[in-house]
C-alpha cells in the first residue's frame, strides 16, 4: 500500500453519491454528444455505427472508465502524483501529459462554448439572425470570438475556483436536471415536425456493411474515448473525491448509459429539424455549420416559436458545455493544487484558466487551428492516454481488483473478466485505433497546411 500524502488525507470530497454522479456525466455529456455524435452516425452507416459505439462503450468505454476511477481512488491524487504513485517517476511524465491535454481541449472547447453563448443570448434577446452563414462568420472568429471565449472561461473559472463541493457539485446540482428537461423537451418537439420520419430514416438508415469495417470501428471508438472524457484524468481526477463506498462499476455503467442517451437523443432531436426545413445541403458541408447556420436557418424560419426553441436549443448545448469544460479545468487546477508550490484552489483556477484562455485566443481567430487542436489533442492524445492508463491499470498496478471490489457487491469474476479486458482486449485494439487516428490526423493536418 503506497504512502498517502497530507494533501491526500485533507482532500476535499463530494456531498453525495448523485452529486459525484452528475458532476461525471455533466463531464461526459458535452459537445461531443451534440455535435460530434449525430454527424459521426449519419457519416458511418447509422445504426450500424450506434450498435459499434455501444459495442464499443461496453469493451472498452466502461473499463476504462473502472480504471480512471480506480486509480483516482485509490490514489486520491490528480493525474501526475496519481500515475507517480502507482507507476514510479517516469510516469509522473505521462500524468503531466495528461494535464496537457486537459489544458488544450479547454483552450479550443471554450472558444465553441463561447458561441453557444452568444448564440443562446441572442435567441433571447434579439431573435435570430436574416444571414445565419454570414452571423456564423462573425461569430466564430474575431474579437467578438475571443470575447465570448474570455467570458465563458471565466464562468468555468467562478465556479471550479468554488471548490468540489460548492462549486462543481452545486452547478451540476442545477444545470444536469435541466439539461435532461430540455433535450426531451426538444426530442418531444421535433417528433412533431412534418420531416421528422425523413430524418430519422437518415440519422439511423442502416448500412450493414460499415458493420466490418476498420475505419468505423476506429470512429467509434474514438467518439467513445471522447465522449465519456477518457484518456487524460478527468474521471480519475473526479474519482479522487471519492470515498471507498462507492459502486465504481455501477457508476461507470450508469455514466456511459446516461451518456450515450444523451447523444442518441441529441441525433432525435437535430435531424428531423434539418429535413423538415429542407436543409440536408447544409450537413454535407461542415458539421459545424450544420448546428450553428443549418438550425438557425430553420429556427428562423419558424418566427417567435423558432426563438424560443432556439434558445432551448443552444441553452442545452451550453450547459452541456459548461460542466464538460469545469471539468478539464479541474483536472488542471487540482494538478496545480497538489504539485510541488500546493497552490490555493482559488489561485490555481484563476492562473491556469488564465493561460487556457490565452493559449485558446489563436483558436478564436482561426477555425482551421481550432480544428487542428481538435483533430490532434481530441482524437490521437486521448487514445494514448488511454492506452497508457490501461497498461498501468493493467498490467504495473499491484491488485487493481482489491481497489475496485470496495464497495461493489456484484461476484468477483465480473471484477477479474474487467482485469483481463484492460490486460488483453483494450491495449490492441487501442493500438489499432492509435494506428488509424494517427494516419487520418496525418491526412486532415496536412491536408489544412498545404492550404
Ligand atoms: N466528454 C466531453 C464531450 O463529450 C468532452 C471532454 C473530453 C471532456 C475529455 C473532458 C475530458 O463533449
Amino acid at each position: 500500500m503506497p504512502q498517502l500524502s497530507d494533501q491526500a488525507i485533507s482532500r476535499e470530497g463530494w456531498g453525495s453519491r448523485l452529486g459525484f454522479m452528475l458532476a461525471s456525466v455533466g463531464s461526459a455529456v458535452g459537445l461531443g454528444n451534440m455535435w460530434r455524435f449525430p454527424y459521426a452516425t449519419s457519416e458511418h452507416g447509422g445504426a450500424a455505427f450506434v450498435f459499434l459505439y455501444i459495442v464499443m462503450v461496453f469493451a472498452m468505454g466502461i473499463p476504462l472508465m473502472g480504471c480512471e476511477f480506480v486509480v483516482g481512488r485509490h490514489t486520491k491524487l490528480s493525474p501526475v502524483g496519481a500515475l507517480r504513485t502507482l507507476g514510479g517517476r517516469h510516469w509522473a511524465i505521462v500524468g503531466h501529459l495528461f494535464v496537457l491535454v486537459g489544458f488544450c481541449i479547454l483552450a479550443y472547447y471554450s472558444v465553441i462554448t463561447g458561441w453557444t453563448l452568444r448564440y443562446a443570448i441572442e435567441a433571447l434577446t434579439i431573435g435570430l439572425p436574416a444571414d445565419p452563414a454570414a452571423h456564423f462568420d462573425q461569430v466564430a472568429t474575431g474579437h467578438d470570438a475571443l470575447a465570448f471565449h474570455l467570458l465563458s472561461m471565466t464562468v468555468m473559472i467562478a465556479v471550479v475556483a468554488g471548490g468540489v463541493r460548492s462549486g462543481i457539485e452545486r452547478t451540476s446540482f442545477i444545470l444536469m436536471p435541466a439539461l435532461f428537461i430540455l433535450i426531451i423537451g426538444l426530442a418531444i418537439w421535433a417528433f412533431t415536425l412534418d420531416g421528422a420520419a425523413a430524418g430519422y430514416s437518415f440519422y439511423l438508415k442502416t448500412d450493414f456493411g460499415k458493420l466490418f469495417s476498420l475505419k468505423v470501428l476506429v470512429a467509434a471508438a474514438g467518439q467513445a474515448f471522447f465522449s465519456l472524457s477518457l484518456g487524460m484524468g478527468a474521471m480519475l481526477t473526479y474519482a479522487s473525491y471519492l470515498s471507498r463506498k462507492e459502486n465504481l462499476p455501477v457508476a461507470a455503467v450508469t455514466i456511459s448509459t446516461a451518456d450515450f442517451l444523451v447523444a442518441f437523443i441529441a441525433g432525435l432531436v437535430v435531424f428531423p429539424i434539418i429535413f423538415a426545413f429542407d436543409l440536408s445541403g447544409e450537413i454535407s458541408e461542415s458539421t459545424l455549420g450544420a448546428l450553428f447556420i443549418g438550425l438557425p436557418k430553420a429556427f428562423a424560419a419558424m418566427g417567435n416559436a423558432g426563438r424560443f426553441v432556439a434558445f432551448m436549443f443552444f441553452a442545452t448545448l451550453l450547459v452541456g458545455a459548461l460542466t464538460s469544460g469545469i471539468s478539464l479545468l479541474e483536472v488542471v487546477t487540482a494538478s496545480a493544487m497538489d504539485g510541488k508550490h500546493h497552490a490555493a484552489r482559488k489561485k490555481a483556477a484563476l492562473f491556469m484558466g488564465a493561460i487556457i484562455a490565452l493559449v485558446g485566443a489563436p483558436c478564436a481567430y482561426d477555425l482551421e487551428i481550432l480544428a487542428i487542436f481538435d483533430q490532434v489533442v481530441g482524437n490521437v492524445l486521448l487514445a494514448s492516454g488511454a492506452l497508457a492508463l490501461a497498461f498501468l491499470v493493467g498490467w504495473k498496478m499491484k491488485n487493481p481488483t482489491e481497489e475496485i471490489a470496495h464497495g461493489f457487491e456484484g461476484p468477483s469474476w465480473m471484477l477479474k473478466g474487467w482485469h483481463l479486458t484492460l490486460r488483453f482486449v483494450v491495449p490492441p485494439v487501442l493500438i489499432l485505433v492509435l494506428y488509424q487516428s494517427i494516419q487520418d490526423t496525418w491526412v486532415v493536418v496536412g491536408g489544412m497546411l498545404s492550404n
